[in-house]
């Protein structure tokens, strides 16, 4: 089989366990390519390469699976064409667009999570906060953390201590025109740490967990592996488990990395703090010793095929017209995205008019 792995950054770990498995690749920067939308209606959209003198059409043919490995500054752009790649064309992804782009804002993961029941601290998004002391009690009182809704690698994350520490730093954001979130600070024990966990297939009846954890250096409280390089194996409890598997399924992403902090001073209550829609191997394959690159592609060439809970392209939704529609069985039809279904229950209201 052929994979597309769209990345701006060379992924070393997942071409090696592709070769390893006697498949080929194609890694594209997402920046090279185009997303063309036909004008017809039975769904010719295109992607095309940009070339040196002519660009190359990619078909659905091209590619068994996208491997999208994309952040910062061609994120959006890299969002698009995942888009175009797996719901306009209808190749199988590890990761699709709206799980991706939730990811994203820490503030619109809170919501999806909060929603599927999955516990969060306690948070509050303010446009440009003037009223701090407020919002402040709201979480939980000082200390509170201070976060700007995007960002990653502990970047844009801030411990507010004192009244003055956050009534300054508060200002600044609005100074700034920053939208912030204020959270509640959940104490972790000595030294700071949280746990990074890898779910991979969160669909399907074979999900893999990998977890480790990721210790802070003393001079911070951030415990991101991309500023301590500090890290070690830890077991998850069964509700952690769940909860991992529940926010990688709520974000919809077929690989994601859902971190999750205990409350030290809480019985070790569990929280989830965020997921990502492109997180590191490095760490998790270091501290662990496991090969979770090679759990990536094993699950890319176990379902690629098929069709699953984020995955319906066996069953061609964004070709289907309303006489195909009305043809499947309840199950295909549960399988169908929101936007066919809509399609399909406004026509049928027409036809009652
Ligand atoms: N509510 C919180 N209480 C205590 N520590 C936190 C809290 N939120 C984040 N942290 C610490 O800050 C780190 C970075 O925060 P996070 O929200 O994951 O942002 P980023 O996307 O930059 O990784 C976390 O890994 C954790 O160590
Ligand atoms: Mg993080």
């Amino acid at each position: 089989m052929k994979h597309l792995i769209l990345s701006a950054l060379p992924t070393v770990r997942l071409i090696e366990e592709i070769q390893k498995r006697g498949d080929d690749y194609e890694l594209i920067n997402p920046a090279d390519l185009y997303a063309f939308i036909s004008s017809t209606t039975s769904g010719h959209d295109r992607i095309y390469k940009r070339g040196e003198e002519k660009s190359e059409r990619i078909k659905s043919k091209s590619f068994d699976a996208v491997i999208p490995r994309i952040s910062g500054a061609g994120f959006e752009h890299g969002c698009t064409i995942v888009k175009q790649l797996s719901e306009n064309i209808g190749i199988f992804s590890t990761g699709y667009e709206r799980g991706l782009k939730i990811c994203s804002n820490k503030m619109l993961t809170a919501q999806v999570l909060s929603k599927a029941k999955i516990r969060n601290p306690k948070q509050i998004l303010a446009h440009q906060p003037t009223d701090y002391k407020e919002l402040i009690d709201l979480v939980g009182g000082l200390p509170c953390v201070a976060k700007l809704q995007r960002g990653s690698m502990g970047i844009g994350v801030m411990l507010l201590e004192t009244e003055l520490a956050a009534s300054t730093s508060l200002r600044s954001f609005q100074t700034l025109g920053a939208d912030v979130i204020l959270q509640q600070y959940i104490e972790s024990g000595n030294p700071k740490n949280d746990i990074r966990v890898i779910v991979i297939g969160p669909e399907t009846k074979n999900v893999k967990i990998f977890a480790y954890k990721r210790y802070a250096l003393d001079t911070d409280f951030r415990s991101n592996y991309s500023l301590s390089g500090l890290g070690e194996k830890v077991e998850l409890t069964k509700e952690e488990k769940n909860m991992a598997v529940d926010a990688a399924l709520a974000v919809g992403l077929g690989v994601s990395g859902v971190d999750i902090m205990r409350d030290a001073l809480n019985d070790d209550k569990p929280y989830v703090i965020e997921v990502n829609g492109n997180p590191g191997l490095k760490g998790v394959e270091t501290v662990t010793g496991e090969n979770v690159a090679g759990a990536i592609i094993d699950y890319v060439k176990d379902n690629h095929r098929k069709s699953t809970k984020f995955n319906n392209n066996s069953i061609k939704s964004i070709s289907l017209n309303s006489e195909e529609i009305s043809k499947l069985s309840k199950e295909e039809y549960d399988n169908l995205d929101n936007r066919q279904k809509y399609i399909y229950e406004a026509e049928q209201v027409e036809d009652l008019l």
